[in-house]
């Protein structure tokens, strides 16, 4: 059979209502541990309305093994077997092939070889089906959790210190998850978008984690026993896949916060808000540079290049206060004081470039406060190039 054409019902009752759990099991090579579990399994998860889904990417007779198993089995067991040339994405692949084709609300991933005991992960299953919650991890870590059934002192360490390294990787995800890779948990289905896992190697649990960040996650202890028979796939190549697979998911995570959410008309219009506000206030500023420079200049008989500096000091006071309440409001970074002497600064060096033009268009006979005026409407376009931005966002 191949994967194309979905799941083959090996044995069991031909459930007319559909079931409410999906036992999701990958197997690589697992003949000699599968008919085991599906013996000890069975009987304890078919009062959860459960099936049993075997993913298979073996080249020895686990899938013979299996049928065999189901002629009689209490509940629908059925088989992907995926060969050679279809299988992606070795452990992670297949699992994730398991849930595409799972009809049950709950899906439940577990091991074959019995390093999952059957009397916990059904334990497991009843408790995430009676709470209102979105995922749940079997822990080694937690509680009475052990996992004594991890092969050799090494193992051990590594998986404790990949665990650590884990957890500080994704310090806010992770914070309540005290086993993000185990290889025994639950998830509702409805909660879990499929397409948006991506996973490469072993770790699916810790993919489904890190894509969902809105999960609602609780955890269930048990001891990890050791393998039944057969040998573990972890392997150094593992090893290296798991890395690529961290790499993968912290650059993901950065990009998914540089890349934001696509411009609705919402941002648009506040955009352009912003820029008609930034306008008026640069209209306003023009008005108050030119009573200021009327005063200095005929009531108090201030030289015109003095009269327009003055007035400069005090429009781009009322410019600052106008700009930097109603429009950088949210983006202030810098202190009031760096804020206001940067935006001083470039008014002022602005202003540096409008005096001569100023004292040109005097000598040319145009009214002082009317080649003022001109010089700031020059400078307010100048203003959309050179942008207040730069005070704010440098
Ligand atoms: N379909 C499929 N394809 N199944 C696979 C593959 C594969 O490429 N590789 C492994 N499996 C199956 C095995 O047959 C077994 O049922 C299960 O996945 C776990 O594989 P093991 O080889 O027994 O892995 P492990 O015991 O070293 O690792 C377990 O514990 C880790 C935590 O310590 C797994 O549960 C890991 O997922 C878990 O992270
Ligand atoms: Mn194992």
């Amino acid at each position: 059979m191949d994967t194309a054409t979905g799941p083959q019902q090996l044995g069991g009752p031909d459930n007319a209502r559909p079931p409410r759990l999906s036992v999701v099991v990958p197997t690589r090579n697992e003949a000699e541990n599968i008919p085991l579990l599906i013996k000890r399994l069975a009987p304890l998860v078919v009062p959860l309305g459960a099936e049993i889904l075997v993913v298979d990417d073996s080249d020895d007779d686990t899938p013979d093994a299996l049928s065999r198993a189901a002629v009689d089995a209490p509940l629908p067991v059925r088989l992907l077997h995926r060969p050679a040339s279809a299988r992606t994405g070795g452990l992670s692949g297949a699992v994730l092939l398991g849930a595409e084709h799972a009809r049950g609300e709950w899906i439940m991933v577990m091991d074959a070889d019995l390093q999952h005991p059957p009397e916990s992960a059904a334990m497991l299953a009843t408790v995430a089906m009676r709470h209102d919650v979105d995922v749940v991890i079997g822990t080694r870590y937690a509680g009475n959790g052990s996992r004594e059934g991890l092969d050799g002192v090494f193992r051990e360490a590594t998986s404790s210190w990949a665990t650590r390294l884990v957890k500080s990787m994704f310090p806010r995800r992770l914070a309540t998850v005290s086993d993000p890779m185990s290889g025994l948990f639950a998830f509702r289905r409805s909660a879990v978008r499929l397409d948006r896992m991506n996973p490469v190697g072993f770790k699916v649990l810790l993919e489904l984690l890190v894509r969902h960040p809105g999960a609602r996650v609780a955890e269930v202890a048990y001891e990890m026993a050791t393998r039944h028979a057969g040998r573990s796939k972890a392997s150094l190549r593992e090893g290296a896949n798991f890395l690529r697979h961290l790499s993968r998911l912290r650059g993901q995570r950065l990009v998914g916060q540089i890349r934001t959410r696509p411009r609705t008309l919402r941002d648009r219009l506040h955009e352009l808000g912003r820029l008609v506000a930034f306008g008026l206030i640069g209209l306003s500023g023009m008005v108050v540079n030119t009573a200021a420079l009327w005063f200095f200049y005929e009531p108090a008989q201030l030289h015109h290049l003095l009269g327009a500096a003055l007035a400069t000091q005090l429009s781009t006071t009322w410019n600052f206060l106008l700009v930097d309440n109603l429009i950088y409001r949210r983006q202030r970074r810098a202190g009031l004081a760096a804020r206001a002497s940067r935006f001083f600064l470039l008014n002022n060096v602005l202003l540096l470039l409008r005096l001569p033009v100023l004292q040109v268009l005097v000598w040319a006979g145009v009214g002082v406060l009317a080649a003022n005026a001109v010089t700031l409407v020059a400078l307010f376009l100048l203003r959309f190039v050179v942008n207040d931005r730069v005070i704010y966002t440098a």
